[in-house]
């Protein structure tokens, strides 16, 4: 059975596309069959985290309008076994984009795929719809500013009753912030009113990797590397422990 989930978050700049690219890599690395799906369209850069930007040369929406098939516009990664990316268009298409030609592509997707993870624009609007259409799951990312996690709550608000499983992940998580802020990762739970699948701690790896577009669980086995496997494996249902931060 093959899961779809959509990582959002409604603000910007939360971490969506790190997260997307370092759980995708763990997921592939623990031997299942992973296709991300980049729906920022415009925005796009998931192919520069992880180092496939010569390669996407097809979009998604090549896909949805019958131009290419799956087959072709999703690119292997040459160091991941089992980990495609399908990239999305550097220009907003001409017509608009069809949820039921979205669904379509992702049923196809589910025969190929163990798991497809689609990394959202931010804010709410069509291209937000667009990757939650067809998701099984959702997990929105926040990190502990309130901006940031009003914004999960809205966001959340959007989902419920469309999307079965949402939960909440806290990125760029800095322990002895947190203390002089007198809050804690229950706190962000609450704000967001979700279940935690995990946290990430602040990082400088992160952004070092994507600007070598080298994906993490490559290159680092520590910090938010250790939380994106955790996290991987949270996904495959796997009990794994809260990661300790110090
Ligand atoms: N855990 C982390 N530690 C340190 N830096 C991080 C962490 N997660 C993300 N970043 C950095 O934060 C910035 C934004 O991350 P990213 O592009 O993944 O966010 P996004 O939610 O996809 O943004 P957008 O809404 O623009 O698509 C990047 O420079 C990234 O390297
Ligand atoms: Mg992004």
């Amino acid at each position: 059975m093959s899961t779809a989930i959509v990582i959002t978050s409604g603000k910007g700049g939360t971490g969506k596309t790190s997260l997307t690219g370092g759980v995708a890599s763990c997921l592939a690395a623990l031997g299942h069959r992973v296709l991300c799906i980049d729906m920022d369209i415009g925005l796009r850069n998931l192919d520069l985290t992880l180092g496939l930007s010569d390669r996407a040369l097809m979009d998604f929406t090549d896909v949805l309008s019958g131009r290419c098939t799956l087959e072709r516009a999703a690119v292997p990664h040459p160091e991941i076994q089992g980990l495609f990316l399908l990239t999305a268009p550097v220009n907003l298409p001409g017509t608009p984009l069809d949820e039921a030609a979205m669904k379509a592509l992702l049923r196809q997707a589910r025969e190929q795929y163990d798991y497809i993870l689609m990394d959202s624009p931010a804010g709410l609007g069509e291209g937000f719809r667009l990757a939650c259409c067809g998701a099984d799951r959702a997990v929105v990312v926040s990190t502990t500013d309130a901006s940031a996690l009003r914004d999960a709550q809205r966001t959340v608000a959007v989902l419920r009753g469309r999307i079965p499983r949402i939960h909440l992940v806290v990125n760029r998580v800095q322990p002895k912030l947190l203390r002089r802020l007198h809050t804690t990762i229950d706190d962000a739970m609450d704000t967001a009113g979700l279940p935690l699948l995990g946290i990430v701690p602040e990082d400088p790896q992160v952004l070092l990797c994507a600007n070598q577009g080298t994906p993490l669980i490559l290159r680092a086995s520590r910090g938010a590397a250790i939380a994106y496997l955790n996290i991987a494996r949270r996904l495959l249902g796997q009990r794994v422990p809260l990661m300790k931060l110090h």
